[in-house]
């Protein structure tokens, strides 16, 4: 039986092992490390912030999620892999109440910025079907 995420310390464990899969997936990879030149120093304490102010109300974060999607080169398939990386990394260290609402708060996030890009509808179809 694992525990579930109770603190900071859970958090950074959470976010680093989801970034060293993201660094070592076909798909992704090349979006972050190719087109994006993200400066991982700078993105994972940025990721660190989000998640324990999702979480756990900290309002540690202050920046704005979406603009910084919105000229990358992704289509549904990244976001279904991002998801799923995501979902994976939750279930390998975790389980229990937050875990849940981790994984379900990472989709819904998932599912609002693909349709802010039009790449679905809000109904989850195509709107280029
Ligand atoms: C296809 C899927 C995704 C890709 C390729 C992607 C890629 C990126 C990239 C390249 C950055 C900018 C890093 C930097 O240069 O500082 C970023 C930032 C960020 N992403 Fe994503 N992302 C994806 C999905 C998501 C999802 C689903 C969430 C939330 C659940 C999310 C949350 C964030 C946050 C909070 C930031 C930091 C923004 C800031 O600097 O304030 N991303 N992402």
């Amino acid at each position: 039986m694992k525990a579930d995420i109770k603190d900071e310390q859970d958090i950074k464990l959470l976010v680093d092992t989801f970034y060293d899969k993201v660094n070592e997936d076909d798909l992704l990879s090349p979006v972050f490390n190719g087109f994006a030149q993200v400066n991982w120093e700078h993105h994972l304490p940025v990721m660190y912030s989000f998640w324990s102010s999702v979480l756990f109300g900290t309002m540690a974060y202050k920046g704005q999620p979406f603009p910084k999607h919105l000229r990358l080169p992704v289509e549904r398939q990244h976001f279904a892999r991002w998801v799923d990386l995501f979902t994976q990394t939750a279930d390998s260290l975790f389980e229990g109440e937050k875990t849940q609402e981790l994984k379900q708060k990472a989709s819904s996030i998932a599912q609002v910025f693909q349709m802010k890009m039009g790449l679905i509808g809000v109904i989850g179809k195509e709107l280029t079907a």
